[in-house]
């Protein structure tokens, strides 16, 4: 075990083991692992930079594709290293444009996108017991918990290392304070930190865009229709000129720091 400051502000005692893991059916030993200098040496960097970190550090390493224009990481990444594993939350109820979307993505770069569903069981009795729109009278967490979480976790359980698409504009609320790389403190298990990488977190949603048209990067057809930030279809709306993208997710509910448990880590740190 090693005292290490964590996300930049905290002390955490965490339990550290080697990068560069080639067969993730081995246990990880228990040796140090110290974020700090990763942390220090990505500090305010590009998102080619950080992901060339990323990829050549770690090769069990996979990028969370939401099927929105984080498809950015892709279009770097495939330029960098061919072999990435790149997967999608299908939590059953995207929009069709953004399943469309996942596969045009697919053929487009010719990769595998893995599509993690929930739980066969906890969702039907889910669904049983509370029908298809509960989120709208109870509040998302339980649905996403189910439909994102519960895949999610399943996946992180055999990655060393993940790369999420999230940006400090995305949220004022919940992603001003987002390192470039962390531990990430919702899905590490003991004696397993896992690494969390946010190669755009320095970048604009202009910035982004930028890429998009320059590289001829594929996108999804619901951007053209006013939506921004794009989620499940009955917890995503478009947003109004001047509207912060995030009012258009889980507009229903009351307070600004909407994450839904993908990105949990980022509550408790704000
Ligand atoms: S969310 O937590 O509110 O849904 P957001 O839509 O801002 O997240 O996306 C931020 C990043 O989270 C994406 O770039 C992606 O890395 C990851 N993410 C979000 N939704 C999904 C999804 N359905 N499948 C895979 N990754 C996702
Ligand atoms: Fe369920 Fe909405 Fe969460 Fe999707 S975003 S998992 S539909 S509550």
């Amino acid at each position: 075990m090693t005292w290490v400051r964590f996300q930049g502000t905290r002390l955490a005692c965490i339990p550290t083991y080697p990068t560069k893991i080639h067969n993730p059916s081995i246990p990880r030993p228990m040796t140090p692992f110290d974020i700090l200098p990763l942390q220090a040496e990505l500090a305010d960097k590009n998102p080619r930079t950080i992901l060339k970190k990323a990829l050549a550090q770690f090769d069990n390493i996979a990028i969370s594709f939401s099927g929105a224009e984080d498809v950015v990481l892709i279009d770097m990444a495939l330029a960098i290293r061919k072999d990435i594993q790149v997967f999608s939350l299908d939590t059953g109820r995207l929009h069709p444009e953004t399943y469309r979307f996942i596969e045009k993505v697919r053929k487009h770069y010719q990769i595998d996108i893995e599509l993690l569903t929930p739980n066969r069981d906890e969702l039907d009795s889910f669904v049983k017991a509370k029908g298809l729109f509960s989120f709208y009278e109870d509040g998302h967490q339980e649905c996403c918990g189910i439909r994102k979480v519960e895949p999610l976790k399943r996946k992180l359980a055999h990655v060393d290392a993940w790369i999420t698409g999230q940006r400090k504009d995305q949220s004022l609320d919940t992603r001003q304070t987002i390192p470039e790389v962390q531990v990430d403190s919702a899905f590490s298990s003991p004696g397993q930190p896992l690494i969390k990488f946010n190669p755009l977190i320095n970048w604009t949603s202009a910035q982004v865009w930028d890429y998009i048209e320059a590289y001829q990067v594929p996108y999804n057809d619901l951007h053209q229709h006013g939506f921004i930030s794009i989620g499940c279809e009955p917890c995503t709306r478009p947003v109004l000129p001047n509207q912060h993208e995030r009012a258009g997710r889980w507009w229903w509910e009351a307070g600004a720091k909407k994450e839904c448990g993908l990105h949990a880590g980022n509550i408790k740190e704000n």
